[in-house]
């Protein structure tokens, strides 16, 4: 036996041991934060405590157990929202749970997991709740599992991940909303007394109007670096449902999970309800801290191969939508080499010949390669674009279907619609019926058949263009409130299909922009397409809001002509994240391109420090107008600072900004990169303690509309 196989057993017994002994009381810990849970009156769950450890572990027993349900029953005493609701096989639609046992496991020197089982005195009816507390990254992962022995099916009509209160003198709520192309706008409001909901009811492109992730800010506002607040995100790529309630006492619970709209599920007795997990952190030092914290988290555990380095890309999306043939494609791919980037990404367009996908109204569904554009093939583009000096990748849309196409006419019962309405399109398209595991077995057929066939695939973008309306499964039957919830667990079987045959292929989430972004699917992506917009101006706002909750390394930023800015600020505001083109290359000037080369090179060499450094926000672009960011590396002897300035008012003047994460002892360097025709920033070239950019500052940022700095700051000895 290893000896982490052993010291794992033991510590299953220890757990087990002292549960057998001491007073019931649960503690979920990480490195500062602490959710104590302890057993009240009638074997109750209670949450006791949430924040900061005390010094003095001997006076968590001073707490109260006070009177937060851990997990709220509808039916008996409640009286606000519960995070269950059922109704057993007897038709009885109570629920009391009290607390049977639990168990803590340490899987490793940084995760824990620990188990509270609860029953029904009454019914063979049981709820676990699952907590993994990561130790370094102070983040929990909480989900719940709920199982019965009863005679019949009962039905769950409200099952949430996660429930968590709070007793603060007021709450402030920031939230994430947008729509296409206006992704991640974010809005601070206090909350008040009764309900507030964010949710989805979209099932598929599902965060395209809110995003599952929040801020919760305790009795006052946060900024970056003071305040106290959790961040918190649901892993799902569904209908989603926060609630915030205040009840007469202003005590406030968060109930975070599975949207329960229309979702009424029949769960058979012995089988396993899953929820999808809540991940939470808490800071009482200000919002950079908790993304600091998401972030490491989220390398580490919440995305595929977050600690390995990204492919640079050039798109043909923006240069020629639908119209290509090889001839165009294999200049493009010259263009990749010139740019210097790693790889060519074909777009829509490629596929379908009874119906030719030349526009999105047609072959969508019919995933061979057309005819007239690629007589060669896939194959003579890889050969191509390898012989060129370029990997290949290419963009897959595999959930769904138009109604021209040769799929569509072959298989109508794998599409979700209403048997006696008419169809109800967006962008011309409906949805597969994933819940149908022979549809399970097309869509990651279409990634199978690529890689069988074409293994030097270097990339895939996996698209998915619209939500689901007119919401009725042929495969589902007399099921149909289990459409939501079944489409997203069956798409993370395909998505873990394609994952054990290609464990690391790289492959970009999108969803016509950033309509699908959550930690349920990146764990299985290395990256996501954030927003269609590229406009430089309008991705530093999408760009802030993403980063608050996902690393840089994910964030798929791309050069194109969308914006008005200069190629230079355009490129600045891309290098922030994985940087990519998209953009017809043959249009630039002499200038332009050797701008950018040297751009790609300058990227190559500061990468590492953008996608596994620490991100400090410096300064809003929603509180003045320009933001400013930086990233630290681990070792605190390279950092990259961004700076851009929006559209200031006449007279508006900037003052100088004081950095921040790095070492104050240490000396820097700061040296102005990314330069196009002249340099901005006046110092560049001086070295300075970090003692002196941290309480002293540097005047980063241009006067005039639409300028960016980038800033190479090295420890010189
Ligand atoms: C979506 C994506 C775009 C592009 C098109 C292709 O809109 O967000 O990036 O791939 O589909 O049709």
């Amino acid at each position: 036996m290893s000896k982490n196989i052993f010291l794992l057993l033991l510590s299953v017994v220890f757990a087990g041991h002292l549960f057998a002994q001491l007073p019931k009381i649960v503690n979920i810990e990480t490195k500062n934060t602490i959710l104590l849970y302890r057993v009240g009156q009638d074997q109750k769950l209670i949450q006791s405590y949430l924040g900061n450890k005390l010094f003095q572990p001997g006076e968590y027993d001073k707490l109260k157990a006070g009177k937060f349900e851990a997990y709220i029953t509808a039916g008996t005493s409640n009286l606000f929202e519960p995070s269950i609701r059922v109704k057993h096989a007897d038709n009885n639609p109570s629920l009391d749970l009290q607390y049977e046992s639990h168990k803590i496991v340490k899987q490793d020197d940084d995760v824990t997991l620990t188990t509270i089982k609860m029953i029904d005195p009454q019914y063979p009816f049981e709820v676990t709740l699952f907590f993994k507390a990561y130790y370094n990254e102070d983040v929990i992962e909480e989900w719940t599992e709920i199982k019965h022995k009863e005679k019949k099916p009962v039905v769950l009509y409200n099952y949430a991940s996660s429930t968590l209160h709070f007793d603060a003198k007021n709450y402030w709520l920031t939230q994430f909303h947008g729509n296409w192309a206006e992704e991640m706008r974010m809005q601070e409001s206090q909350l008040t007394s009764g309900i507030k909901i964010i949710d989805s009811k979209l099932g598929t492109r599902a965060h395209m109007y809110q995003t599952p992730v929040f801020y919760l800010s305790l009795n006052e506002k946060s900024n970056e670096n003071t305040g106290e607040l959790i961040a918190g995100t649901l892993g799902w790529s569904g209908n989603f449902q926060f609630t915030f309630e205040i009840d007469e006492r202003n005590n406030l619970r968060v109930i975070s999970g599975i949207n329960p709209y229309a979702s009424e599920y029949k769960l058979e007795p012995e089988k396993v309800f899953k929820t999808p997990s809540f991940i939470f952190t808490y800071s009482n030092s200000g919002k950079g801290l908790a993304s600091r914290n998401m972030h490491q988290w989220a390398r580490k555990y919440g995305i595929l191969d977050g600690d390995k380095p990204r492919l640079t890309l050039l798109n043909n999306w923006e240069t020629t939508y639908f119209s290509f043939n090889e001839e165009k494609l294999a200049g493009l791919f010259d263009d990749a080499v010139k740019l210097g980037v790693d790889l060519f990404l074909l777009d829509d367009g490629w596929f379908a010949n009874k119906y030719p996908r030349n526009n999105d109204n047609a072959g969508l569904g019919d995933w061979e390669e057309n005819k007239a554009k690629l007589p060669g093939g896939i194959d003579a583009l890889i050969k191509a674009a390898q012989q060129k000096g370029s990997k290949f990748g290419i963009w897959i849309e595999p959930e769904m279907v138009n109604p021209k196409s040769e799929l569509y006419e072959k298989h109508p019962d794998w599409i979700i619609k209403l048997p006696n309405r008419s169809e109800n399109y967006y962008r011309n398209q409906l949805v597969l019926d994933l819940t149908n595991p022979q549809v399970q077995d097309f869509v990651f057929g279409v990634v199978d058949n690529l890689m069988t066939k074409h293994p030097e695939i270097a990339f895939i973008k996996w698209d998915c263009n619209r939500m689901i309306t007119n919401g009725y499964s042929p495969y589902l039957k007399e099921n149909q409130s289990h459409l939501y919830i079944d489409y997203v667990n069956s798409l993370y079987k395909v998505f873990d299909r394609m994952r054990q045959k290609y464990p690391h292929l790289p492959i970009m989430l999108c969803s016509g922009g950033g309509g699908r972004v959550d930690y349920g699917a990146l764990k299985y992506f290395t990256e996501f397409w954030p927003s269609d917009n590229t406009d430089g101006l309008e991705r530093v706002f999408i760009q802030w809001g993403y980063s608050n909750f996902y690393p840089s390394i994910t964030s798929c930023n791309h050069i194109t002509s969308w914006g008005k800015q200069s190629l230079k600020f355009r490129t600045d505001v891309a290098m922030m994240g994985k940087m990519g083109y998209d953009i017809p290359v043959k249009h630039m000037t002499d200038q332009e391109l050797k701008f950018s080369q040297n751009a790609v090179a300058n990227y190559k060499r500061l990468n590492n420090t953008i996608w596994f450094g620490d991100l400090f926000r410096l300064v809003s672009p929603y509180d003045e107008s320009r933001a400013v960011l930086m990233y630290v590396n681990t070792e605190k002897n390279k950092a990259v600072l961004f700076s851009y300035t929006l559209n200031p008012r006449y007279g508006e003047f900037f003052q100088k900004v004081r950095l921040q994460g790095l070492d104050a002892a240490k000396m820097y360097k700061v040296e102005e990169t990314n330069i196009n025709l002249r340099q901005t920033f006046m110092e560049s070239g001086k070295v300075f303690s970090g003692d002196f950019l941290m309480k002293v500052g540097l005047e980063v940022s241009a006067n005039n509309s639409l300028n960016s700095v980038v800033l190479e700051i090295t420890e010189v000895k």
